[in-house]
């Protein structure tokens, strides 16, 4: 028998009510269905993906000839890390223009190339807006440079005299996300000390002011240009950042590195931070939804990227007239234990339906260590920013059986999901590529406090035997492939039975399958009180009920009598029961 379910995604209470329900059949997809809902997308770094010219860095050319195997992977849709204009200082999230792709990824004929590529075989394409700033060779900024303080052109972003007696210190004094001052001077156009400007990440990535009209009217036209040109939505970076309090007033909280992208408001009794999600961004979002929606079915999707806490505070970035999914960041940061993973999960979806939207889970991307090292890592301590030589090295061994009962147990829960290229593969991060190769920007920045984040960045492994495993013809890649990448190389893992990629086939499959996306989630009682459990049952229409168990302690568990296993991250005890960090799909 099934417990009623508290957790019952948003409209599964009166299905006739809402076309998302209507046709919660296993395996149908119809063109009403709103395929956000439930999607898995897969995250592409354009620059590690392949390499088509040998040039030793991605482009669009080589993603397109790799379609076929994400459409054998099993995904919906792909998210593309920015390809854009860009001088590069932070890998392209430094955009200098938002409507043409950058020659080092190849030119808007290959991205129209990719996109109906894509959509011939049934993925749908993302694309990263980058909203909060622009590069400093942006043309608006070198305009604002240009130009007189107090102009039109210096309106665009956040240009503000400097204190001190000759103006000689920062406006206030925000720290830069990647380390340092938030604020640059510049030399005015007479060669004299000038005005300050804000840029929360590198100095090469001013801030736009979203109080500006003309920052609102080009934003709509680049997500015009790229909707107009078949992409089904986007990736909005930041998107907690654009608005900052009225004042610019200082900030004195210590907020470090990357997790300043988290505004520290954790139990709710903390001012909240002057660059972080304020209200009126919210605003900005509304706008976005009703150029989307104009669009028609299938709808055209926003994405939020923001580190927002409390979880409360981050669905409201997916409230029914904003954007439709944000990344739950609470689940991949979780530590390794079943209490906590128990309570997210619940947590997550209770209130993610509180205002109707999907969770959307995520355990990589390219700004974390992936988890394959994050999970072989100690798990009482919070989780690093890039791991280099001199710091402590996961378990690889370990951390691939976590990860792949992680992932077992993210794509059985109700909701989106999104992956990280290589993830399938079971990559771990580079933990030893030398200083000298190092080009994130947080790494300088710091002056190497922070590893920095290319360690997730390093090109795809293809091929064990071929140049660069395969990531292109000339043997060249940006970042240097670690040996044991060879050993992970798709072509090793494709057909071969308890590969991590079979696994992820398997998991893709079955969860389409079943509709696992759609179903109706509550826990599973059979082991209520087991502290080191996760097991959730799913409820779906016109299935049998199936069971998502993960065992995070020490001894085997027991499996409940007569279920059928359909998936395993590993291979059973003698007795059938779940060994340790081990997850299984079972029909009861
Ligand atoms: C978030 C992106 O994911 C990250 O890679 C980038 O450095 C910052 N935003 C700044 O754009």
């Amino acid at each position: 028998m099934t417990q009623p379910s508290l957790l019952d995604p948003p409209g599964t209470d009166s299905p006739s009510d809402d076309p998302t329900h209507l046709e919660s059949v296993s395996g149908s997809r119809p063109e009403t269905h709103d395929w956000w809902r439930e999607a898995v997308t897969y995250q592409i770094y354009p620059r590690s993906f392949a390499d088509s010219d040998g040039d030793g860095l991605g482009d669009l050319p080589g993603i397109t000839a790799r379609l076929p195997y994400l459409r054998d992977l099993g995904v919906d849709a792909i998210w593309m890390s920015p390809f854009y204009c860009s001088p590069m200082a932070d890998a392209g999230y430094d955009v200098a223009d938002y409507r043409d792709v950058d020659p080092l990824f190849g030119s808007i004929a290959d991205a129209d190339a990719l996109i109906e590529s894509a959509a011939d075989l049934g993925i749908k394409v993302l694309l990263d807006l980058v909203p909060n700033h622009s590069s400093d060779e942006h043309v608006w900024f070198r305009q604002a440079l240009a130009a007189e303080p107090g102009s039109l052109e210096r309106a665009r972003y956040h240009f503000r005299d400097g204190r001190g007696e000759h103006g000689e210190l920062p406006p206030n004094n925000w720290k830069s996300v990647f380390g340092g001052v938030a604020w640059t001077r510049v030399t005015e156009a007479d060669g004299t000390p000038g005005q300050w400007y804000l840029h929360l990440f590198d100095p090469k990535q001013p801030d736009f002011d979203w109080d500006n009209p003309d920052v609102h009217a080009d934003f709509v036209r680049t997500i015009a240009f790229w909707v107009d040109r078949g992409v089904y939505g986007f990736r909005v970076d930041v998107a907690h950042g654009l608005v900052k309090a009225a004042g610019l007033p200082d900030w004195d909280v210590d907020l470090e590195l990357l997790q300043s992208w988290r505004d520290g408001d954790q139990d709710g009794d903390q001012p909240r931070a002057p660059m972080w999600d304020q209200d009126g961004v919210h605003e900005i979002y509304r706008e976005w939804r009703r150029v989307l929606d104009a669009y028609g079915k299938p709808a055209r999707i926003l994405c939020a990227e923001a580190w927002v806490e409390p979880v409360e505070r981050a669905v409201r970035y997916i409230r029914s007239d904003e954007m439709h999914q944000t990344f739950n960041f609470d689940f991949l940061e979780c530590a390794w234990q079943a209490t906590k993973l128990n309570h997210v999960i619940e947590h997550s979806l209770a209130v993610s339906a509180s205002v109707g939207a999907p969770t959307t889970w995520v355990l990589s991307n390219h700004d974390v260590v992936r988890q394959t090292s994050r999970l072989g890592l100690p798990q009482d301590r919070p989780r690093p920013h890039g791991i280099g030589a001199g710091d402590p090295q996961p378990d690889r061994a370990l951390g691939l059986r976590r990860a792949r009962a992680a992932t077992t147990l993210m794509l059985a829960l109700p909701g989106a999901a999104y992956l990280y290229q290589g993830e399938e593969l079971g990559l771990p991060d580079s933990t030893d590529l030398p200083d000298s190769y190092r080009q994130d920007p947080a790494f300088a920045r710091t002056g190497g406090k922070s590893a920095g984040r290319d360690g997730c960045r390093v090109p795809m492994p293809w091929a064990k035997d071929a140049p660069s495993f395969g990531f292109g013809p000339s043997g060249q890649s940006w970042l240097p492939q670690p040996e044991v990448y060879g050993d992970y190389a798709a072509d090793q893992q494709e057909g071969r039975p308890g590969s991590t990629l079979e696994l992820y086939r398997s998991l893709l499959q079955t969860r389409h399958q079943l509709a696992l996306g759609r179903g109706r989630f509550s826990p599973l009682e059979a082991y209520a009180g087991q502290p080191d459990v996760v097991a959730w049952r799913s409820k779906g229409a016109e299935r049998d009920d199936v069971a998502v168990v993960v065992n995070l302690g020490p001894a085997p568990v027991r499996l409940p009598p007569g279920a059928q296993v359909l998936v395993a991250s590993e291979a059973l005890c003698d007795d059938s029961s779940l060994p340790t960090d081990t997850a299984v799909w079972l029909t009861l």
